[in-house]
């Protein structure tokens, strides 16, 4: 008995000292180039100011590169770290890593998963209802096509598609979903895979099927963030395809689709839904240090929402989403 509780008291003693070094959080994301993680970086910035942890911003490009960043914030003597991870199946790989550094880890944007592809319940995720956030694009669009009063049999749809990636997927099928249900043929839906999440590699995807497509007259255009739905208006362009014949509708709501929406001509980029990079960024470094701290353990699951932005209501909605 005696023993068992001193054995308690040391362990006690070791979790004090451990939660009385300074604070120190990674922040990992896979495209550190994107204006979208900038702006996480930026929020979670804010938030170790407001509590008074350092934040190590790391891009994690691939697998390796991921794996030498933990073991980097271990030898930081970092105490756990959020990350957007650049493959989501890493998510078993790093989980372990976590454990034996000791880091707790949290993930933002992208949900790890295991082995089987299911998701891994015991790392806190705080992301957004991609098949949602999906609909909310398709329904946008269906808006404005009835707007323009456009006749659904002359309109083609590309899906700039990247369905290795499980939010990336439900995102798409959200808004394909969304054109289907309001009586938009399938037919007309074009499937235009992507190598990688990025403008360059949406535009490619793009190409190839306006190419094998060229009987539409009008066209429409989605994809998993505002990157893939740019390639896509900037592809169309390439091809005489201008605003007027394009109703492009990405995800995100960051720089990209910002300095897009404020072109003093308007382009085939006809809105964003907007997203939180401020409660992603922000939320999720205060979770984590509320975690490290012994305040708090983060809720296994948030989902945020997002507001269709367009040229038009702009200020409204980046009011409405406080950013
Ligand atoms: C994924 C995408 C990013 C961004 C985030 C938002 O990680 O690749 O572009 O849309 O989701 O959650």
């Amino acid at each position: 008995m005696k023993r068992t509780l001193l054995v308690a008291a040391a362990l006690c003693a070791a979790a004090w000292a451990h939660a009385a070094d300074p604070v120190k959080i990674g922040f990992l994301v896979k495209q550190a180039e994107e204006p979208w993680f900038q702006d996480e970086w930026r929020y979670a910035e804010v938030a170790a100011r407001e509590k008074g942890f350092t934040l190590v911003k790391i891009g994690i490009p691939n697998g390796e590169k991921t794996m030498a960043a933990i073991d980097n914030l271990a030898a930081q003597k970092a105490q756990g770290f959020v990350i957007c991870a650049p493959d989501v199946k890493l998510g078993k790989a790093i989980e372990r890593a976590a454990k034996r550094n000791n880091l707790k880890v949290v993930s933002v944007d992208d949900r790890l998963v295991d082995g089987s592809g299911k998701p891994i319940e015991s790392i806190p995720h705080m992301g957004i209802s991609g098949y949602q956030i999906g609909k909310q694009v398709g329904e946008g669009i269906i808006a404005e096509i009835k707007a323009r009063k456009w006749n659904m049999a002359e309109v083609g749809a590309i899906r700039v598609a990247y369905d290795q990636l499980p939010t990336g997927k439900e995102r798409t099928t959200g808004a394909v979903d969304a054109l289907k249900a309001a009586g938009f043929p399938a037919a007309n839906i074009i499937d235009a895979p992507q190598a990688k999440t990025d403008t360059e590699n949406a535009f490619n995807a793009t190409n190839i099927a306006l190419t094998k497509n060229a009987r539409f007259k009008h066209w429409v255009a989605v994809g998993l963030n505002d990157e893939a739905v740019l390639g896509a208006v900037r592809a169309a362009e390439g091809r005489g395809i201008k605003a007027d014949n394009m109703i492009g509708i990405g995800i995100g709501g960051a720089k990209a689709a910002e300095n897009e929406l404020n072109k003093p001509q308007p382009t085939g980029f006809f809105g964003s839904v907007m997203i939180s990079a401020k409660e992603h960024g922000y939320q999720t470094s205060v979770n984590l240090y509320n975690w490290i701290t012994g305040k708090a353990t983060p809720p296994a699951e948030v989902l945020t929402k997002g507001m269709l932005m367009t040229r038009a209501n702009q200020a409204e909605v980046r009011k409405a989403m406080g950013q």
